[in-house]
């Protein structure tokens, strides 16, 4: 999904108005579409997110033999009509099974493929290579699947095996491996239970309870009953996937550091396991109103608005982190604008995401002059500082494309960010949602 390209964002001298909507939550696209492939009958999923990686996700599962049919009335939100073939139902696919840059794709799909009559080869981008997926092989490995990585990487191979019930403590507060031994679950007679050290999102959970099965969370163990709940047959979901906090959180820390900025963003998908970023910002002092609260396919949602305010300084440690793990590349930026020192703690996490997201951001704010320290489970960031403009660079990450165009807005000069049609794989449209609030960013080069 990333062909090379420039995006030139211009020092924003008006303010940030107007009503936006952001296209559909990325973790719950991803499970709607695979849980679907699951059920017994046809699941409808409206405002489904085609972005890079859930479009991974969709052309697996076809490969896996499941007609899906979408209706692309938006170029960024469709709705989708998938007919699952049942827990047992999928086909041996005709050759690898190709996740792109999605870590959800291979991880949720690896506790799937564990549990198949059939082998399977689960691969993605040289990126994916890169990401650590022995936090899932070996817990899938102590359930009995036979699946084998490549020293701890992708290509994943997997063979036929019986699943049997685990009980297991993440060492990591990982929904991806808490959601592929859940998914894993559904294929043994016993179930399973995962403990989490921290509050993890919690999306496969509620769409599997939605869908009939019995998912309990107690004391930070989440277990997926051994009750036989229809016959293990998943009912098909009928749902609205909501805006993604995680999109939102761009133009929500656009309009906090653009003076004068009011904007609102409609139909938020936040999920207490998700908002982190919320309660961060407005511990700075950021005026962020929630209003039009609802329920959505099990998730709550809402219209966001917020306005300029005068940042401080703040700390961010404990669980807070793993509820705005995916906000930190932007948080960074709101930070560089606030009174005082704040320091991120207890994130290491951030090293095996896309990218080392902390090197990597702390090297390119530094190019835009902001003042950062780099920790090894963390960063400082040295606050308020006057960006400067300059050319920076994605690095092929979604997050870090969209932060760096946040923090252009603020900086003095044009700042051109390069490899940026990455963005494309969380949040397509970015830049012309953008627009529509006013901001100043363009393409250099078609996409
Ligand atoms: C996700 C879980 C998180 C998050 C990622 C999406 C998910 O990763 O960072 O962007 O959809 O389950 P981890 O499970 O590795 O923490």
């Amino acid at each position: 999904m990333s062909s090379p390209s420039k995006l030139i964002v211009h020092s924003q001298t008006t303010p940030l108005q107007g009503a936006i909507t952001v296209p559909g939550d990325k973790s719950i696209s991803h499970r709607a579409v695979l849980l679907a492939a699951l059920a017994d009958g046809v699941s409808v999923i409206r405002n489904w997110l085609p972005a890079g990686d859930t479009l991974a996700t969709l052309e697996v599962v076809r490969a896996l033999g499941v007609s899906v049919e979408m209706d692309e009335h938006h170029p960024n939100s469709w709705d989708l009509r998938v007919d699952g073939r049942g827990l047992r139902g999928l086909r041996r696919p005709a050759g690898p099974l190709n996740c792109r840059n999605a870590g959800t794709a291979i991880r949720l799909l690896a506790g799937v493929m564990a549990g198949q009559s059939f082998p399977s080869v689960l691969d993605g981008s040289e990126q994916l290579r890169k990401r650590p997926m022995g936090r899932v092989t070996e817990p899938l490995q102590q359930m009995g699947a036979d699946i084998k990585a490549d020293n701890g990487h992708a290509p994943l191979h997997l063979r036929p095996a019986p699943l049997h019930g685990l009980a297991y403590r993440l060492p990591v507060a990982s929904a991806q491996v808490k959601s592929a031994l859940l998914l894993a679950g559904l294929y043994t007679a016993e179930g399973v239970r995962v403990h989490q050290p921290g509050p993890a999102r919690d999306h496969t959970e509620r769409m599997l309870m939605a869908m009939g099965a019995v998912v309990t969370t107690q004391d930070g163990w989440v277990t997926l009953s051994d009750e036989p709940f229809g016959g293990r047959r998943l009912l098909p979901l009928d749902m609205t996937v909501p805006g993604d906090f995680s999109s939102a959180a761009f133009p929500l820390v656009a309009a906090a550091i653009v003076p004068h900025s009011q904007i609102t963003i409609r139909g938020v998908g936040l999920n207490e396991t998700r908002i982190g970023l919320l309660q961060v910002l407005r511990a700075m002092g950021a005026d962020v109103r929630v209003g039009n609260q609802q329920m959505t396919g099990g998730e709550l949602a809402a219209d966001l608005s917020v306005g300029f305010a005068e940042l401080h300084a703040v700390d961010v440690d404990g669980p807070t982190v793993v509820r705005a793990i995916d906000e930190f590349p932007v948080w960074a930026v709101a930070a560089t604008q606030a009174a005082g020192r704040s320091t991120v703690r207890d994130a290491a996490e951030l090293r095996v995401k896309e990218v080392d997201r902390i090197a990597v951001l702390v090297g390119e704010l530094r190019r835009l002059s902001a003042q950062l320290d780099e920790h090894e489970d963390g960063f400082t960031v040295h606050g308020p500082t006057r960006l400067r403009g300059a050319s920076v660079d994605s690095h092929d990450d979604h997050r870090l494309g969209m932060a760096l165009a946040v923090a252009g807005l603020a900086a003095t000069e044009p700042t051109i960010i390069h490899d940026a049609a990455c963005v494309a794989d969380s949040f397509p449209g970015f830049v012309e949602t953008m627009r529509q609030l006013g901001a100043a960013m363009e393409w250099v080069e078609p996409i």
